[in-house]
């Protein structure tokens, strides 16, 4: 008995339902095993707290459960949103920003990763309206360029420019809507966005709107 109020507790926080719900499923016979070969419904028990993802994100999907249209979360398995602890995504993406996309339930990590201090280069692949003009990569390397309606200049960004509409730039800090608004602060628009690494991670392996869980080395490399 003891056991499995302790399993129902442990699959609750795994979103597979409410503690009631779980202690049913688990009466009804639909938890099998033990350990690391537990299944429900006979597929593998999700991974325990401390679960990294990466996605790679499509275009039209929100990160933000007060925007309109599809979520990112869609998705995912459901039960993910239902983990406690909270599972989200580390920072967000504009709808229609593509590309490099986690999602952690492990709060430290969350905090470590979107925290100013982090440094951890993420790198955009733009696609611009109208051909670049040869000043942007002082401009964006400069440490004084100043968005508006701030007061703080951007940290030095490192802008390659790939072809004559398109560029990768990389930065080490993560402001609203920050490419678009660079692009825009050097006479440009962004027409498409696409975020290529988020650190040592890319999405290269995976298809628009397709994730996979990030495995233990992985993992180490993003806290370094
Ligand atoms: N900068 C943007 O402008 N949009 C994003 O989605 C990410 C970075």
């Amino acid at each position: 008995m003891k056991d499995s109020l302790k399993l129902a507790k442990y699959l609750a926080g795994l979103g597979y339902g409410s503690r009631k719900e779980v202690a049913i499923a688990i009466r009804d016979g639909r938890v099998t095993g033990e350990g690391e070969s537990l299944r429900f419904d006979g597929e593998p028990i999700d991974p325990p707290h401390g679960l990294v993802i990466v996605m790679h994100k499509p275009a039209g999907h929100t990160c933000s459960h007060a925007d309109q249209g599809p979520l990112v979360y869609d998705l995912l398995p459901p039960r993910y949103l239902k983990r406690d602890p909270k599972f989200s995504s580390v920072g967000r993406l504009d709808a229609e920003t593509t590309g490099v996309l986690l999602f952690t339930d492990d709060g430290a990590l969350l905090h470590k990763l979107i925290s100013p201090k982090s440094n951890l280069p993420k790198t955009y692949e733009a696609t611009l309206a109208r051909p670049l003009e040869g000043h942007e990569t002082a401009l964006f390397a400069s440490g004084s360029l100043v968005l508006r309606g701030e007061d703080k200049p951007c940290l030095p960004a490192q802008l390659e420019v790939t072809g004559a509409r398109t560029a990768r730039l990389t930065l080490t800090e993560g402001r609203y809507h920050q490419v678009r608004r660079m692009f825009a602060a050097a006479g440009n628009h962004v027409e498409a966005l696409h975020r290529s690494r988020f650190g040592p991670l890319g999405a290269e392996d995976l298809k628009p709107g397709e994730w996979r869980i990030l495995s233990e080395p992985e993992r180490q490399t993003l806290t370094g």
